[in-house]
C-alpha cells in the first residue's frame, strides 16, 4: 500500500555501445554491443519504484516506431500502471550511450515522442496528479509539462533535475527533495542566479538549502550521498561494488528513494536504501535490465 507515485517523464530506447575508452572528438573507435534496451530517466525511475513494490503510474509518450516496444519491455513486467502512456506519431525517444571498461558512460538523448509531454498533455491527467501522494519529475521532458505537473500536485514533489534544463524557479523550489549529483547541483545554483562558491558537496547542499529547498539529496557516486535539510547534513554510505555499467544507476536511486518515501520512511532511511539499490544497478549492464526486485539480495553497506 502506501502513497501513490506518479512519474511524469521520459521513455527512451537505449542504444548502447561498449568501448574500452570513450572516443576523442574526431576519433573513430571499434566497440561492441549495439543492443537496444529500455531506458529514459522517467521510465527508469518508474520501473525501479514499481519493482520495489510501490504503486506507480507513468505519464509519458512513446512513438509509433519499433523502438516503442523495446522501450516498454521492463515496464510491462514491473507492475507500473501504463494507462497514461500515449503513443504519438513519430519516433520514440532514443538515447545513444557509450559505456567504457571502467563502467562510466556518455549519453546523448534525442527526445522524439518525449517532446509531446507538454502542459496540454499533462492536463489530460490532472486528476491523477492531484490525487497522487508523490509526483516525481526529471529534466528530459518539456519544461511547460514539468511546471504544470508541479502546479497540479497537492502532495510531495520530488525532482531529479537531470539533465539540468531551464524550468520555473517557483516550481523547482517545491522539490522535497531536490535530487541531484554534484555537477547538477552546481548548475541548479547557476540557474537560480546564485552561482556556487564551492565545489565541495557539503557546501553545494548548504547553498541549495539556502535557496529555499525543503530538502536536498546529492548523489556522490562511489562516495554515497548527502542528505540535507536546513541545519542538518547527513552522509549516506554506499556499498563498495565493481561497477560494470552505471547507466541508470542514478535513476535506480531515485526510484528506490520515492518507493521508500511512499511507504512513509524518512529521507535518511530512504536514501540509505536507495544507495544500495543504485549500487546494485551499477553491477549489471543496462538501465532497467539491471534493477532489483523485492526479492533481490542487495549489497550491504559496510561502515
Ligand atoms: O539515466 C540514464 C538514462 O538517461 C538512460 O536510460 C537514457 O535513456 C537517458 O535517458
Ligand atoms: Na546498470
Amino acid at each position: 500500500t502506501g502513497t501513490d507515485i506518479v512519474v511524469v517523464g521520459s521513455i527512451n530506447a537505449d542504444l548502447t555501445a561498449k568501448v574500452q575508452r570513450h572516443p576523442e572528438p574526431g576519433e573513430t573507435l571499434l566497440g561492441s554491443g549495439g543492443a537496444v534496451s529500455a531506458g529514459g530517466k522517467g521510465a527508469n525511475q518508474a520501473v525501479a519504484a514499481a519493482q520495489l513494490g510501490a504503486k506507480v503510474t507513468m505519464i509519458g509518450a512513446v512513438g509509433t516506431d519499433q523502438m516503442a516496444g523495446e522501450a516498454l519491455t521492463h515496464m510491462r513486467q514491473s507492475g507500473a500502471d501504463m494507462s497514461a502512456i500515449a503513443t504519438v506519431d513519430g519516433p520514440t525517444g532514443l538515447a545513444i550511450i557509450t559505456v567504457s571498461d571502467d563502467g562510466e558512460n556518455t549519453i546523448i538523448v534525442i527526445p522524439g515522442a518525449n517532446a509531446s509531454v507538454t502542459a496540454e498533455f499533462v492536463d489530460q491527467h490532472s486528476q491523477l496528479i492531484e490525487n497522487s501522494g508523490i509526483v516525481l519529475l526529471q529534466g528530459e521532458t518539456p519544461a511547460d509539462g514539468f511546471e504544470r505537473a508541479v502546479d497540479l500536485s497537492q502532495g510531495r514533489v520530488v525532482i531529479n533535475l537531470a539533465p539540468v534544463v531551464p524550468v520555473g524557479h517557483a516550481q523547482l523550489r517545491r522539490a522535497d527533495p531536490l535530487l541531484v549529483n554534484e555537477h547538477e547541483g552546481a548548475l541548479v545554483l547557476d540557474m537560480l542566479g546564485t552561482p556556487a562558491t564551492t565545489s565541495d558537496p557539503q557546501g553545494l547542499v548548504t547553498e541549495l538549502l539556502e535557496q529555499g529547498f525543503a530538502s536536498v539529496v546529492m548523489t556522490l557516486g562511489a562516495e554515497g550521498a548527502l542528505v540535507g535539510i536546513p541545519g542538518q547534513l547527513t552522509a549516506i554510505p554506499t556499498p563498495k561494488i565493481q561497477a560494470v555499467d552505471t547507466t541508470g544507476s542514478g535513476d535506480a536511486f531515485a526510484g528506490a528513494l520515492v518507493a521508500k518515501l511512499s511507504e512513509g520512511a524518512g529521507l535518511i532511511e530512504a536514501a540509505t536504501f536507495a544507495a544500495r539499490v543504485g549500487a546494485y544497478a551499477a553491477t549489471k549492464p543496462g538501465a532497467q535490465a539491471s534493477y532489483p526486485t523485492l526479492t533481490t539480495e542487495l549489497p550491504s553497506t559496510t561502515h
